[in-house]
């Protein structure tokens, strides 16, 4: 089957700015697919490529097997798209603004915009101008999902919402996948890919470093634990642990524990248990901490963890 995208050795420059390094990436029909980077990596402007708003400087992009300058309105057609930054007209309503993009769609999606608008509690009648950001981005959402298409382009679509329109947005992705269509959405928040798409592609400095699995991608990322006891303990009873890497005890602090724990906790807790534990504290750990990974096993790379070692102190990014 032709994947749904497909970009091969893609390169774009900006004058001397060289956005993408030769991006190979696939996206198979029915998929939802997370592309994932930290600001500045590259995602907007493949997406850009995607829909023909920029050309590359070299390679090759396919949609639906066509290339996006060569498919004209036609494929545009079957694409939903949410833009990074969304312009939207300042005199109109929202509710004007969505009937007048159905009405240039040939009228595909005006049945949705009421039903959709709810979900996302817009108020339809309020001058876009008027709108807050988050409110902004619904009405980008619902033009992308409207009239049902075939492929979904989002770039940071859950970047303003709450987590409550969080959550309905991952519904409109299942939906959407559930009749069918592929989702190809961007973000530079593990947490907020994780929780829609399978398959995730991260992209940093326009190379792409890692296709996985998400779950797999969860696994080796694993969590940073901390564990507080009554007494002093022994690094060694836990350094050598199935799942537990980087195990510390503070010589300044000998009651405390922090280690990297990929896998199952089980060896961990058993561990732990033969000490009385008065404190226990594990976090996911965020895409920052993954291309901290990445640094540490380069062979030249040396890059110390977090400095309070919990790998916390990377938080708070966005
Ligand atoms: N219009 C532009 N002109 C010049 N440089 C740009 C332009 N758009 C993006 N860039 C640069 O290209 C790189 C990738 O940007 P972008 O694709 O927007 O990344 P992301 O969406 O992942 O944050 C960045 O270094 C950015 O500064
Ligand atoms: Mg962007």
């Amino acid at each position: 089957m032709t994947p749904v995208i497909r970009t091969s050795g893609l390169v774009k420059d900006y004058g001397k700015v060289r956005a993408l390094h030769g991006l190979d990436l696939e996206v198979e029909a029915g998929e939802v697919f997370g592309f994932l980077g930290p600001n500045g990596a590259g995602k907007s402007t493949t997406i850009r490529l995607l829909l023909d708003l920029l050309r590359p400087t070299a390679g090759t992009v396919e949609v639906f097997g066509r290339s996006p300058s060569a498919g004209g309105p036609a494929l545009r057609a079957r694409i939903g798209y949410l833009p990074g930054e969304l312009a939207l007209p300042a005199r109109v309503n929202a509710g004007e603004y969505l009937g007048h993009l159905a009405a240039l769609r040939g009228g595909k999606g005006a049945a949705r915009i009421g039903e959709l608008a709810e979900r996302f509690s817009l108020d339809l009648s309020r001058p876009l101008r008027a709108l807050s950001k988050g409110n902004k981005q619904k009405v980008g959402l619902v033009q992308a999902f409207m009239h049902d298409p075939e492929l979904l382009v989002l770039d940071e679509p859950t970047s303003g919402l709450d987590p409550l329109l969080q959550r309905e947005f991952r519904l409109l992705a299942q939906e959407a996948q559930a009749r069918g269509a592929t989702v190809f959405l961007s973000s530079h928040v593990l947490q907020e890919v994780e929780e829609v798409a399978r398959r995730v592609a991260i992209i940093r400095a326009g190379v792409m470093v890692d296709v996985d699995d998400v779950r797999a991608l969860r696994r080796r990322a694993g969590q940073q634990v901390l564990l507080r006891f009554a007494a002093p303990v022994d690094v060694a009873e836990f350094a050598d642990l199935p799942g537990v890497h980087d195990a510390v005890v503070d010589p300044q602090d000998t009651v405390t524990l922090t280690c990297l724990l990929r896998g199952e906790p089980m060896a961990l807790l058993v561990a732990a248990s033969r000490h009385h534990v008065i404190r226990w504290h594990a976090k996911d750990r965020e895409l920052e901490d993954l291309f901290m990974d990445f640094y540490r096993t380069a062979p030249d790379g040396v890059v110390d963890p977090a400095p309070d070692g919990t790998g916390t102190s990377k938080e708070n990014v966005r």
